[in-house]
């Protein structure tokens, strides 16, 4: 095995986060195993990929307990009420050294570490939907015995589906408010700039398409220029124009502020849902 190729991987619970993750992983030519499960066949036949087995638990009861036994990177995907039943059939059945990998909203480190044991290290992380097309955010977090290896070996396989990055565990919930929930912002901001649009006369079809185009276009140009945002705004914004104009709106409007105070109400919510959950 070459540095650049992953260990083998088991990701039981491949749905829609699971799924993107292996699709990333498949297509990265980094794999050098597989192994997926889901408990229907019809979810387990959607994860037939080159280079994937893909379980279907209906047809394998024993299939969680095989896959998590041969890999040596096991990804948790299935729900979050689901995780600690999951990891107390795997637990007697991985090897010491297995990394565990979390990608479930708010179920801590304390909780997989608890079932787990000490000699299976943890590593938690908070994939974004982009992932589905290989322009994630995942932010992962190590837990308690987790080494630099263990999180370079996780980093290399969320990186299959886009950008991570390395936080402390307190910080993963408010990572999650800007770059989990992010794209629920980003498309609230597309549908109100259709509103404008429509409201301008424009079609509903034509709308969608000038502010769609225009959110993608100018992430690209973004992307592609490797300036700073404000720079580039600043090029769109000439002095006294109409640009400036609008622009002085949205600031007057609060739009400063609001973000902070968007983000404080997810975090705030995060918080409720642990105490609520106890996890
Ligand atoms: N979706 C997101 O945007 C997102 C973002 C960040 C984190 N997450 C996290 O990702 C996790 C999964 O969310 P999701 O949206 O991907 O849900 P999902 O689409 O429902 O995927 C869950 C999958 O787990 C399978 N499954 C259920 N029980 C299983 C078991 N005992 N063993 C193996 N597989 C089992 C299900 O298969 P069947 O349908 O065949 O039962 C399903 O395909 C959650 O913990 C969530 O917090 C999701």
């Amino acid at each position: 095995m070459t540095d650049a190729v992953l260990p083998p991987i088991a990701v039981l619970g491949a749905g829609s986060m699971g799924g993107a993750i292996v699709k990333g992983v498949a297509a990265s030519g980094l794999a050098s195993g597989v192994t997926v499960t889901n408990r229907t066949a019809a979810k387990a036949d959607a994860m037939r990929l080159p280079g994937v087995t893909s379980v279907a638990l209906e047809e394998d009861p024993e299939g969680n307990l095989d896959a998590a036994a041969a890999a040596d990177v096991v990804l948790i995907g299935v729900k979050p009420a689901m995780v600690p039943d999951l990891l107390r059939r795997i637990a007697p059945r991985l090897r010491p050294g297995t990394i565990v990998v979390s990608i479930a909203a708010g179920v801590t480190i304390a909780t997989f570490e608890q079932i787990l044991g000490s000699g299976i290290p943890v590593v938690r992380s908070m994939p974004n939907t982009p992932a589905l097309v290989g322009r994630g955010v995942t932010g992962i977090a190590a837990g308690s015995t987790a080494t630099a290896a263990h999180v370079q070996t996780v980093r290399r396989l969320f990186e299959t589906v886009g950008t991570v990055i390395e936080v402390p565990e307190s910080q993963i919930d408010a990572l999650s408010t800007i770059s989990g929930s992010g794209p629920a912002y980003v498309f609230l901001l597309i549908e109100k700039l259709t509103d404008a649009a429509v409201g301008k006369g424009f079609e509903r079809d034509a709308a969608r398409l000038m502010a769609e185009q225009t959110f993608i276009g100018a992430a690209e140009l973004l992307r592609a220029s490797g300036e700073d945002p404000a720079e580039l705004r600043r090029q769109v914004t000439s002095p006294n124009g109409t640009t400036e104009r609008a622009i002085a709106v949205l600031q007057d409007a609060g739009l400063d502020g609001v973000f902070a105070r968007a983000t404080d109400a997810a975090l705030a919510r995060a918080r409720e849902l642990a105490a609520e959950s106890g996890r």
